[in-house]
């Protein structure tokens, strides 16, 4: 005999939304559209919704009753056996959560901020009431990312998890580079169309791309990779210039959010713009598009890329989540199995190459003064550009680039340099990703 239930006996699994805007939207949608009544595999039902304003008019075919402002509908109700996630922030969510897994209800959410600062605590609360908690929405979208560090890649030790995980600042400096405008100009742009926030820190000052990394280096290495310890510098320096002379150099600039071992020492994770070589398949990651490079050493370097954000992406993460669990998910799967410290680098000791961009007067020496304090900071020039002179005022663009160089050093001959009489200003500093160089 079968051990299927006929589509008559199948009952439906009964979900919950917490937050019903434009994702929780989607994904009410997806449910009521594919997985009604009708479905015979997996049938499902949004039992409430809890939002904020319940006056406000929702955009999805659920009944008014079910839309309330009182958490007691989602959170307990025994009808319900998963709750969906998707308010965003961290205090509340972290308290809702909670409280439904320790009511004995499943989770699902998208929100990195409360996975990347709370996460430990609440997997561990989840394994501890013997619920799932998932959360593949929560970094890049509809990429499925964590589903792979989590399942597919544990065979493997992972060297590095690198990625282009912010959509709006990767649409920025998309423009940037191929309309030669400047940050204030294409922020303001984007905040029109509304793909940056009217308050735009989260995205460009790089924290979103922090709480994901910080998720995906839990994974990726079964440690804590507390937000605090993430080096993390956003975009708002970067120059509409600066495309133009990485471009003569064979390189474009990017937001990139890394986690590395280095077998000396220990896990880097940062979160900065960086020079990517023009060959690369980073380099073509363009627009809202996010993409993530995971380096294995049993599999090799794999690829993911796709929409790192917006309603239908995101929704498609939550919905792989919910229908795991209906149908059944057998472990808790939800965490690694254990964390273990895991020996932290400091940005100090990272080591790269880089571009640096300074405003000088274009007179003899200036150009030895500046070499003077890289070389007594024991970093070796590899090329200079003089650019941009400006013969009516004097002054001329110097871009230099170096040899592989430790961060430390680095910061210490920048500020000497800083100090200069002749530089009028120290522009950019922007680092070189280094690729194929696993030492
Ligand atoms: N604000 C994010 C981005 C999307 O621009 O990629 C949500 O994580």
């Amino acid at each position: 005999m079968g051990t299927y239930m006929s589509a008559l006996e199948q009952r439906s699994t009964g979900i919950g939304l917490l937050g019903l805007g434009v994702v929780g939207t989607a994904v009410a949608k997806a449910i009521i559209e594919r997985h009604g009544p009708n479905d015979q595999s997996t049938r499902l039902n949004v039992v409430a919704a809890v939002v904020r304003d319940d006056s406000r008019k929702r955009y999805v075919d659920l009944d008014t009753s079910a839309i309330s402002t009182n958490l007691d509908t989602v959170i307990g109700n025994p009808d319900i056996a998963i709750v969906v996630e998707l308010m965003g922030g961290e205090d509340l969510a972290f308290d809702y959560i909670t409280s439904a897994l320790k009511s004995g209800q499943h989770v699902v959410t998208a929100n990195k901020e409360v996975m990347a600062k709370r996460g430990s605590e609440l997997l561990a609360t989840a394994t501890a009431n013997n619920v799932h908690l998932y959360y593949e929405a929560s970094v890049a979208g509809g990429i499925p990312i964590i589903g792979p560090l989590m399942n597919d890649l544990t065979a493997n030790k992972i060297q590095s998890v690198r990625g282009i995980i912010n959509g709006t600042t990767n649409f920025i400096l998309t423009k940037m580079e191929h309309e030669g405008a400047d940050f204030s100009d294409v922020l303001a742009e984007a905040q029109s169309l509304g793909y940056a926030e009217s308050d735009p820190t989260a995205d460009v000052d790089g924290f979103d791309a922090l709480y994901k990394i910080s998720v995906l280096a839990r994974l990726a290495y079964h440690t804590e990779v507390p937000v605090d310890v993430i080096y993390c510098e956003g975009i708002r320096e970067v120059h509409a210039k600066d495309f133009r002379y990485a471009s003569e150099l064979g390189y474009t600039i990017k937001l990139l959010a890394v986690a590395q071992v280095n077998s000396k020492s220990g896990l880097l994770a940062r979160v900065h713009p960086a020079l990517i070589p023009l060959e690369v398949p980073m380099a073509s990651v363009n627009g809202v598009l996010n993409s993530v490079e995971v380096e294995g050493d049993l599999v090799g370097p794999l690829w993911f890329q796709g929409a790192g954000a917006g309603p239908n992406p995101t929704g498609s993460a939550v919905m792989g989540d919910i229908l795991r669990i209906a149908n059944g998910a057998s472990n808790s799967g939800s965490s690694p199995s254990t964390l273990e410290p895991f020996p932290i680098a400091s940005m100090d000791d990272h080591v790269c190459q880089y571009y640096i961009r300074l405003t000088a007067s274009d007179r003899p020496g200036v150009l030895a003064n500046v070499a003077r304090f890289l070389g007594e900071a024991d970093i070796s020039i590899n090329s200079v550009l003089q650019k941009d002179t400006d013969i009516e005022n004097g002054h001329a663009d110097l871009v230099i680039m170096t040899h592989p160089a430790r961060e430390a050093n680095m910061q210490s001959a920048v500020s000497s340099i800083r100090e200069l009489e002749t530089v009028l200003q120290l522009d950019s500093l922007i680092r070189v990703e280094t690729y194929g160089d696993r030492s």
